[in-house]
């Protein structure tokens, strides 16, 4: 067996997959298909398991089930294993128990972070800052691969508008030219050169996941083409370029047939068209989720068409509906040709990561790599560059400690670990987290008194998390909490210090999967404790710890200093202490627009001109059209001016590029960062398009009173569009306006004709 072809490195990795294929049972192919669960259930000694109730009876079997498959050679991979010992000990049932020792690939969702944990992915993107994000996912690469982990469930790419949808969190937000780079970014950081501490990244949800129907979560999706390939493709096609070697399909029903089983998202879209040539894994169960959505009429139909939809892997925890995929080519209904063709998918990635020359993981190497300081470290300069400034009248920001002798911290989520994390995280070392309490106490703890009032309660989900299971360290509020005397004494407390920070958000299993929401009202009375708070006098700083827009409407009427901390991750406390006491200037930016409130969602920057186009038009009569904070937006403590903005021509021939320059000064006494936008509009064409669009963007550190000149080149595929006219991509003639600035509000104008009215179609080529 040692010396078979397939074995031997030296061998071309096509030779070897032909190799093993053609030593595979039919049962043997449909078992690398297949993907288990591992529950991390202890079955007790004894357990009298046929005793249980049938589902209870599912979960205590499931792990033996799961290992006669691996030692069966009848599955090729398992998610949820986090630690070394267990993935070593599975990994020998399949390396040296099964048929032909082919080793597991090993999934989980290192969404932000494995131990170390980062901002969560929309703060990530509000960084806007490409090289942060590609180095905090190769650190959460680094740890995972330590631990055995060969592939992340991550980048999540999907574009969402609509914050209702808790999933909004796990992106990069609205706009499809940031959460392409983004996208890009995050694959780059994950999968590197494919090397030791690298890991496979998984793009997920194959596609329009985002648009849920009323942002409720698995709710169906209706997008036209042209959303479709302008909004909802361009970050999963960045993916791609970037050489993602998996792409997770989605659940909901996508016009009309469900993502897992949709052969025209699948392979026309996803294989013929973006050129993937990866492996496709199903959401968790969501093969299975054919027949409960009433499209497969049976697990085995499930299964048969899920496969020749595209889908390679069947990720599931009981059952999988692959492995009835030798019987449905018994039977006729499957070509075994089809399944040939994702297990060389499946199996290619294999010996791409080396895993047939080193399959195990080294245990004793994972803790050295999991402690690392300099992870913590960025983790803090993540979460620093990812904190939004929204409001800051009268320079109420930075602190100054000279004039402060006391500073009361209030609210539940200003002193909870797990809360500082976010969701999505699932090996966090809850007790070396820094809440913001911690965070401004070890900053200033020295000079000036902190105290802490928890306040208003949050109150709880009104079913629970299914992943509040999984988590020794979720906090909740208390039944029996005495909300009106904790917000007295919350009250009470600013009342006697010289400066309140109060902390106002939703709890972390508020968002994320299965955690949509019907309001972006701040749960609880978080608002009408800030209001009290505000009257006592004592100057308030607002600090808003959440994953989605809230409504903020009276807090921007009322308080001066508003700062956006989303779920800031590990270092979280230290980097918003640093921020408040004006160690550095924020400069995160919003990745989506921010409404008013719920009753304007979707509201988004790039929606289009209409029939009238000013404020009266077409909008609600109560409640101004413009969003509280537009898209791109966050204030600085320092100031910038933007001047000079010019191109290198005025007139661009249809498939040539343009080069655009702004200068930006400091104009303050404060280094500072900023996050220089360009964004373009096309005055007419073959369709109408967006009022704004950004086409490009950089981070960029200026020093007080320095000027630095950025340069955009907008390339013809950032000028085509996918139209509904045509079918497919166009570039039209036409009259584009360019804007330069700190936001999509920026004024600073200019525009360049785009020549010959020759418009190509090239659906799909990048
Ligand atoms: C379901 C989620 O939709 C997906 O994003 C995740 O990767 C899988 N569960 C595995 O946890």
């Amino acid at each position: 067996m040692t010396d078979l072809p397939f074995r031997r490195p030296t061998l071309p990795v096509e030779l070897r997959v032909a190799d093993l294929l053609s030593r595979m049972t039919l049962e043997e192919k449909a078992g690398q298909l297949t993907q288990y669960f591992h529950l991390g259930i202890e079955v007790p000694e004894g357990l009298d398991i046929d005793a249980l109730p049938a589902e209870q009876r599912a979960y205590a079997e499931q792990p033996k089930v799961v290992s006669d498959a691996v030692r069966a050679g009848l599955t090729g991979s398992v998610l949820f294993v986090k630690e070394p010992s267990t993935a070593n000990r599975m990994q020998r049932l399949a390396v040296e128990e099964s048929r032909l020792g082919v080793p597991l690939l090993f999934g989980f969702d290192v969404i932000h972070g494995l131990r170390t944990i980062f901002p969560v992915p929309l703060a990530l993107a509000a960084t806007w800052s490409i090289d942060t994000i590609e180095a905090a996912q190769a650190t959460a690469a680094r740890e995972a691969r330590s631990v055995g982990i060969h592939w992340s469930f991550a980048p999540m790419v999907d574009i969402a508008r609509d914050p209702r949808w808790g999933r909004i969190i796990e992106g990069s937000g609205e706009d499809p030219v940031l959460g392409a780079a983004v996208a890009a970014a995050q694959v780059r950081g994950f999968q590197g050169n494919f090397g030791p501490s690298n890991i496979l990244a998984g793009p997920k949800h194959f596609a329009g996941y985002g648009a849920a129907r009323g942002g409720r979560d698995y709710d169906d999706a209706e997008i036209s083409d042209s959303e479709l390939w302008n909004v909802y493709l361009p970050p999963f096609r960045a993916a791609i370029e970037a050489g993602a070697v998996n792409v997770m399909s989605a659940y909901m029903d996508y016009n009309g047939v469900p993502a897992s089983g949709n052969r025209r998202l699948l392979t026309d879209v996803l294989r013929n068209e973006l050129g993937f040539d990866g492996f496709v894994v199903s959401d968790n169960n969501a093969v299975r989720s054919l027949e409960t959505q009433h499209f497969a009429k049976d697990l085995t139909d499930a299964g048969v068409r899920a496969l020749k939809a595209g889908v390679d892997m069947e990720m599931c925890m009981f059952n999988p509906a692959f492995s009835r995929l030798a019987q449905a080519v018994l039977d006729g209904l499957l070509e075994e040709k089809v399944i040939d063709e994702a297990v060389r998918r499946v199996l290619t990635v294999k010996f791409k990561l080396g895993l047939f020359e080193q399959p195990y993981v080294d245990e004793d190497a994972a803790t050295e790599v999991l402690i690392s300081t300099e992870s913590r470290e960025l983790a803090r300069e993540a979460a620093e560059k990812s904190i939004v400034l929204l409001k800051n009248d009268g320079g109420a920001l930075p602190l100054t400690t000279a004039s402060l002798s006391s500073v009361a911290v209030i609210g539940q989520l200003g002193d909870s670990k797990r809360d500082t994390l976010g969701p999505w995280v699932f090996d966090h070392d809850t007790d070396e987290t820094v809440t913001i309490l911690e965070g401004l106490r070890s900053r200033i703890g020295d000079r000036v008194t902190v105290d802490y009032a928890p306040g208003a309660g949050i109150p709880p989900r009104v079913f629970p998390s299914m992943f509040d299971q999984m988590d020794a360290s979720v906090v909740a509020t208390p039944e029996n909490y005495d909300d009106a005397a904790e917000v007295q004494q919350a009250v009470q407390l600013a009342a006697r210090s010289d400066l309140a920070i109060v902390v106002v958000g939703q709890r972390q299993n508020q968002i994320g999967e299965n955690a949509s929401t019907s309001t972006l009202d701040l749960p609880g009375d978080q608002q009408e404790q800030l209001r009290q708070i505000v009257e006592t006098g004592t100057p308030v700083v607002l600090v808003v710890m959440s994953g989605r827009p809230l409504d903020l409407r009276w807090a921007d009427a009322n308080v001066p200093a508003i700062v956006q901390t989303w779920y800031p991750g590990t270092r979280g406390g230290d980097a918003v202490a640093s921020v408040l006491l004006g160690d550095t200037s924020p400069a995160g930016r919003l990745p989506f627009t921010w409404p008013r409130h719920v009753g304007q969602v979707p509201i988004v920057y790039s929606h289009y001109r209409t029939f009238a186009p000013g404020d009266q038009g077409a909008r609600y009569w109560e409640e101004p059209s413009t969003p509280l904070y537009p898209f791109g937006y966050g204030l600085s403590y320092a100031t910038f001016e933007y001047t000079n903005l010019r191109m290198d021509r005025t007139a661009v021939p249809v498939g040539e590029s343009v080069t655009v320059f702004a200068d930006v000064t400091n104009t303050s006494a404060v280094d500072a960062d900023d996050v220089v936008q360009l964004y373009i509009h096309q005055r007419y064409g073959t369709s109408s398009r967006p009022v704004r669009e950004l086409k490009a963007f950089e981070r960029i550190t200026i020093a007080a009173g320095q000027t630095r000149t950025v340069r955009f080149t907008l390339a013809p595929q950032d000028l085509r569009y996918w139209s509904a006219v045509t079918d497919g991509y166009v570039q039209d003639a036409t009259t584009i306006d360019v804007w330069v600035g700190g936001s999509s509000s920026a004024d600073l104008t200019t525009q360049f004709e785009v020549t010959d009215s020759d418009t190509g179609s090239d659906r799909g080529t990048a």
